[in-house]
């Protein structure tokens, strides 16, 4: 292990000739952050899913980044406290960042419960570049599907820390999209996305 601080100067930025535009152009889209928020069992993963499956057909070149899945590898070491769910995002933020440079449009599903850190990842990138989808399901729904059992075992104090019940969800104050992943139909909720990629113009070819 070396004793140098991260950060340190030595490091020198390499430009790549194969540029972000290039990348786009030849894909026939822009790339993008679409980041799904919302509380556990509201149906950020199947939303996220379904929307790459329209993607897809349209011939976009799109990734998944999906919290249960990305918490068995790169964040295998991450438990839920605030610090872990912070350090969590901070990670998936800056995947997600790479993913933009390689012209992906880059879903990502995670609870991300702060605001600050939904802001910082934000902040990462260019302006429109990161769109905030919120599903906005009731906890009563996500805790009535309870797909995985995990409020039942929360409820019973077996598992701490659980979102909306004992550690915080702050809702966006101004997501790009708001979808009541709860009461809409899920291809209402994929209308909505692919709609706003269209209006901004991210699905040039398309
Ligand atoms: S985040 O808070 O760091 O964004 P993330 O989306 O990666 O969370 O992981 C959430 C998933 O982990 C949930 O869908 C659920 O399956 C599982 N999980 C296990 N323990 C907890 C907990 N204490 N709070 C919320 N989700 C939990």
């Amino acid at each position: 292990m070396s004793n140098e601080k991260p950060g340190n100067s030595n490091i020198v930025w390499h430009n790549a000739t194969v540029t972000r535009s290039r990348r786009e152009q030849q894909n026939g889209h822009k790339s993008v952050i679409l980041w799904f928020t919302g509380l556990s069992g509201a149906g950020k993963s199947s939303l996220a899913h379904a929307v790459e499956e329209q993607l897809h057909q349209l011939g976009s070149r799109t990734c998944v980044l999906d919290g249960d899945n990305v918490r068995h590898g790169l964040s295998g070491d991450l438990g839920f406290s605030d610090n872990d769910r912070k350090e969590n995002i901070r990670r998936i933020g800056e995947v997600a960042k790479l993913f933009l440079e390689a012209g992906v449009i880059a879903l990502t599903a995670f609870i991300s419960p702060f605001r600050t850190e939904r802001a910082m990842v934000r902040k990462l990138v260019p302006h429109g570049e990161f769109i905030e989808i919120y599903c906005c399901a009731d906890i009563a729904i996500c805790e009535q599907r309870d797909v995985k059992g995990l409020y039942r075992r929360a409820r019973a104090g077996e598992i701490k820390n659980f979102t909306g019940i004992s550690s915080p969800y702050e809702e966006p104050v101004n997501p790009e999209i708001n979808v009541d992943t709860g009461t809409q139909s899920i291809e209402e909720c994929v209308d909505e996305v692919i709609s706003l990629l269209h209006a901004r113009g991210i699905l040039v070819r398309a």
